[in-house]
Parts: structure tokens; sequence; C-alpha cells
């Protein structure tokens, strides 16, 4: 059995990595209380007395707003982070691999495909894209976009953040000329089951079939879920980065190479999570 070595294995989307492939795998988690990947001593001795036969990459600063005014920590764990336990892995002649994000495209030439050129539009963005250059041709990258899940109390990703607002009864005002590609999370875990079998240093992505409009997106949401759509207003992409700058426009994320596992489009993979929610109730 393959032995993952993993950073970030309590997350949102590490933890559904681990729980979806733990009977294929056998995962050695790194939670930062055991191996802080800021402290390049603390990883080397964590990493010199554990063996493996891929690492898996999560752990980031993963607050974009956040990122823009604390851009030292930002780039102290997603850069200098990402070299310390990159340099180790590799001086064990150990498999490498990257979790990145879309957030590298500035969003103003869509589609985007894994040989397209990124320009990060924010400081979280230009981080995670240092972080691919420590990578690049050494160890496989694996951009994700929008991840999303049924349950997972420790952070709630966009999707349950719009339903949440919906089943409070707030308003949404959502853009309706931008795009963003969601991304089921049990896709990406069976995405990489399959990468870890057949690991290349290259880039791939792990990305949903088909771009949506976040206001499409949250009309899905309430479509799907019953709940009220006359709560959710528009605006336009101009408007909304007034106030949160950072954002990618035209976010149609796209993979030529993925031809080994089916990604969902966001309304299957809501449907995927309604039969979830409703398997957990019982
Ligand atoms: N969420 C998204 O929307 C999204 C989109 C595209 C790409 N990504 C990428 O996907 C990956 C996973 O994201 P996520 O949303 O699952 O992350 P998350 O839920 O925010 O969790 C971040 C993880 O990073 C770990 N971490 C932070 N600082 C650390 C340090 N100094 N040393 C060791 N571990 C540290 C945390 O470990 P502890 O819990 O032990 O503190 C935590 O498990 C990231 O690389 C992110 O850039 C995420």
């Amino acid at each position: 059995m393959l032995k993952i070595a993993l950073t970030g294995a309590d997350g949102l989307v590490g933890s559904q990595i681990v729980e979806l492939l733990k009977a294929d795998f056998e995962f050695i988690p790194l939670p930062q209380k055991i191996m802080d990947i800021t402290n390049p001593a603390q990883v080397k001795e964590v990493l010199s007395n554990i063996d493996f036969d891929i690492f898996l990459h999560l752990a980031a600063y993963t607050n974009v707003a956040g990122a823009e005014t604390n851009k030292e920590i930002c780039y102290k764990i997603n850069v200098d982070g990402t070299k310390n336990v990159f340099d180790v892995v590799s001086s064990k002649g150990k498999k490498f691999i990257y979790v990145s994000t879309d957030f590298v495209f500035d969003g103003t030439n869509p589609p985007y495909y894994e040989n397209s050129n990124p320009s990060p539009p924010g400081v979280y963005a230009q981080s995670k894209y240092e972080g691919e250059k420590i990578v690049k041709d050494k160890g496989m990258i694996v951009r994700i976009s929008y991840p999303y899940r049924a349950t997972f109390e420790t952070k709630k990703d966009f999707f349950r953040t719009f339903k949440f607002y919906l089943e409070q009864k707030k308003p949404l005002i959502m853009i309706t000329d931008s795009l963003m590609t969601p991304t089921f999370i049990d896709d990406i875990a069976y995405g990489l089951k399959y990468l870890f079998q057949n690991y290349s240093a290259t880039t791939f992505h792990l990305i949903g079939c088909k771009a949506i409009s976040p206001y499409d997106a949250s009309i899905l949401i309430a479509d799907k879920f019953n709940l009220d759509k006359s709560l959710i207003g528009k605006t336009t992409y101009e408007e909304y980065i007034k106030n949160k700058p950072g954002l990618p426009k035209l976010a149609d994320i796209r993979s030529s190479k993925n031809n080994f596992w089916k990604m969902k489009d966001f309304e299957e993979g809501l449907s995927e999570v309604a039969l979830q929610l409703q398997k957990f109730s019982f």
C-alpha cells in the first residue's frame, strides 16, 4: 500500500481526501502541532524519522482577504513553508504533490488550462504561485478551484456560506457577470487517487467540469434546497471588487489532461451533496 505523508490533513480538503481514500492508502497526517512547516529544523527532524512514498502538501495560509494585510505570514507559510518541506522531501528522493489554486490566473483571458500562463492577482494568489515555482518540473502541481463538500464543522466553503445565508433569511448580493468553477471535494479525492498511482512531475487541474456565475450558483443552491430565491440580489463584478479586490473575473478553469476521473458540474455536485445530507440526517 502506498504511504502518503501529508500536511493540511485536518483542513477542508485534506480531511475529506483522507476520509474517502483511507482504505486505499496509508496516510501519515502531519498537523501543525507536530510539524510547523515554517520551522525548517522541525521539518527536517520530523521527515527524517518517517517513511513515505508520496508527500501531499495541502497546508497553506488560505485566507484570501486576510493575506492582503498579512503578507508576511502568508508568504512565510505558502512560500517558505513549501520550500522547507519540498527541500527535505526531494533530498529523500520522494515524490511531491503541491496543491495550488485557480487564483494563479487573473481571470482576464479565459479559459485557463494546465499550460496557460499564470498572472496571480493578489497576495494569496502570488504566494501560491511562488510555491508552484519551487515545485515546477520537479514535483506535481494540482490546481483546484472553489472546493465544496456536504459537511465540515471547522470551515465553511462558499456553498455552505451561501446556503447558510439563505437558511438564515439573509439577503445575498451575487455577481452576475463573473465566472467561478466550483469543484466537489469528493471528485478531487478520487482524481488524486489516480494521480497517486500515476505520478508525474507535471501540472494537473482537478476542477469541476463547468464554470458558472456566482449568481447562477446561488440560484442552483436555492432551487436544490428549497430556499427563498427572492433573497438573492444582483451586482456586477466592477461594483463588487470596489470592496473586495483580488477576485479573478472570469475564472473559467478547464483541464486538457484529466481523462481519468469525471468531475461533476455544480448542479451534479449539489445533487450528490443533497443525497449525502439525507444520509447524515438518518
Ligand atoms: N479552500 C479553497 O477555497 C481553496 C481553493 C483553491 C486551492 N486551495 C488550496 O487547497 C489547499 C487546502 O486548502 P483548505 O481550504 O483545505 O485549507 P484549510 O481548511 O484552510 O486548512 C489549512 C491547513 O493548513 C495547515 N497549516 C497552516 N499553517 C501551517 C503551518 N505553519 N504548519 C503546518 N500546517 C499548517 C492547517 O493545519 P492545522 O489545522 O494543524 O493548523 C490546516 O490543516 C491549500 O493549499 C489551498 O491553497 C484551497
